[in-house]
């Protein structure tokens, strides 16, 4: 159980500083809400109160935990420091490290707490030469800082300083916390099933999910890499801190992938798509009409290209990790497949306990042998997957 200290400032996004509580609580984390005076009037502090089960601490001269230090107590007693939303007015409180009320007391006291800082104000506020000075002297003293995001504001005009959404606050923390094993690291993977047209509507496709691709991608991000996910078609919303290169087709996949290794060296690739091992040999223009009494059409099929294969046979070669789906006889096939494909490690599972599914259970095939990862939520896997090809990377080229 992680214990988080949660400051909200007074801005219209402290209402997705409630979603954030509620997330927070779910994923299982002891969550203490300190709100500024300002904050209180954009959201009953009852609303966090009822969403953390604590009572949120508000004012400075009425301490409510322990012996009227709670401008102390509060951050000693807390894992990692998030503030969101982050007004310009905080910003510059923390920048100057001024005391003048719990919230701002309680950042001068944090010490060697994780910080994280999640600005939201109107665009041409945050494009203000001083808050970007004082942003700037925060990250100068350790200070993580969370977006601001893009888009429509409160105010009607669009541009930068919205507060990430409560999904991407929460990536942001995990990252706080996580161990920076891939700063300075790229980190190429890809993910999600690849669709081959036969028409103009109809595709030969794969139940991927994009789930575990998804979440590797996140991991590796959340430990510091600078990510690149090259995508097959999928519903889940784009992971937060990667850039996605959509595609379709495994031919798209590969001219892809070997654009973004042209483009700059990477440490690391992780070949986690379902990619259609064939594909129609002839796209049919148009719609193909069935006709009464006509056979139905035969589909002639070509292989696809191997992507990892390929990427495991240049001389520029990045670590390769590779998974393995199959039916049955998991260990023997996911070796041979390994050996087959030139790849050092390689993850095997049972393809149809995999796809779609929240969770999976899965083995770690290398030259030594084969270890097995107890079932656990695709997340987690995805977290001791890179963790354990973060220790098998060669030194960082010049
Ligand atoms: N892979 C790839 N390009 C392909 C096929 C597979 O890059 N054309 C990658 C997958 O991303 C995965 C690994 O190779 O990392 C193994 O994929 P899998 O579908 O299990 O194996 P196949 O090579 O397709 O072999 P088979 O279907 O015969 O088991």
């Amino acid at each position: 159980m992680r214990r988080i200290l949660l400051g909200v400032g007074g801005g219209i996004a402290a209402y997705k500083a409630c979603e954030l509580t509620r997330l927070l609580v779910k994923a299982g984390d002891a969550v203490q809400v300190v709100m500024t005076e300002a904050a209180t009037r954009f959201v009953a502090p009852l609303t966090f109160q009822a969403l953390s089960g604590r009572e949120v601490a508000l004012d400075l001269w009425r301490p409510q935990a322990t012996g009227g230090m709670d401008h102390i107590d509060l951050a000693r007693a807390a894992d990692a420091f998030v503030v969101a939303p982050a007004t310009a007015d905080l910003l510059a409180r923390a920048a100057q490290g001024r005391g003048d009320d719990l919230l701002a007391n309680l950042l001068l006291a944090r010490g060697a707490l994780p910080t994280l800082l999640a600005p939201a104000m109107n665009r041409a506020m945050w494009a203000n030469a001083a808050v970007q000075r004082n942003v700037a002297l925060l990250r100068g003293d350790g200070v993580r800082i969370a977006g601001p995001g893009s888009g429509e504001q409160a105010c009607g005009e669009v541009g930068d300083g919205r507060l990430l959404e409560p999904e991407q606050l929460l990536a942001e923390l995990d990252a706080l916390l996580a161990p920076q094993v891939l700063r300075g690291r790229r980190v190429l993977l890809t993910a999600g099933p690849t669709w081959e047209p036969w028409d103009e509507v109809r595709y030969l496709g794969n139940r991927s999910s994009g789930k575990m691709g998804w979440a590797l991608a996140r991991a590796a991000w959340e430990r510091g890499a600078e990510v690149v996910m090259v995508a097959g078609p999928s519903a889940l919303e784009p992971p937060h801190g990667a850039r996605v290169v959509a595609v379709q087709t495994a031919r798209q996949m590969r001219d892809a992938v070997l654009a973004e290794l042209q483009r700059a060296a990477v440490d690391l690739f992780v070949a986690a798509a379902a990619v259609a091992d064939w594909r129609p040999a002839q796209v049919v223009a148009g719609k193909l009409k069935k006709r009464a009494g006509e056979a139905a059409p035969a589909l002639a099929l070509e292989l696809n290209p191997d992507i990892l294969a390929e990427v495991a046979a240049r001389a520029d070669a990045p670590y390769c990790v590779g998974f393995a789906a199959e039916a049955d006889d998991l260990h023997a096939q996911a070796q041979a497949k390994r050996l087959r494909k030139g790849v050092p490690l390689l993850v095997g599972n049972i393809g149809a306990q995999a796809f779609g599914s929240d969770d999976n259970v899965c083995v770690l095939v290398d030259a030594d042998g084969v270890r097995a990862l107890p079932r656990a939520p695709k997340l987690q896997l995805a977290r001791q997957i890179i963790d354990e090809a973060a220790t098998r990377l060669p030194e960082r080229r010049p």
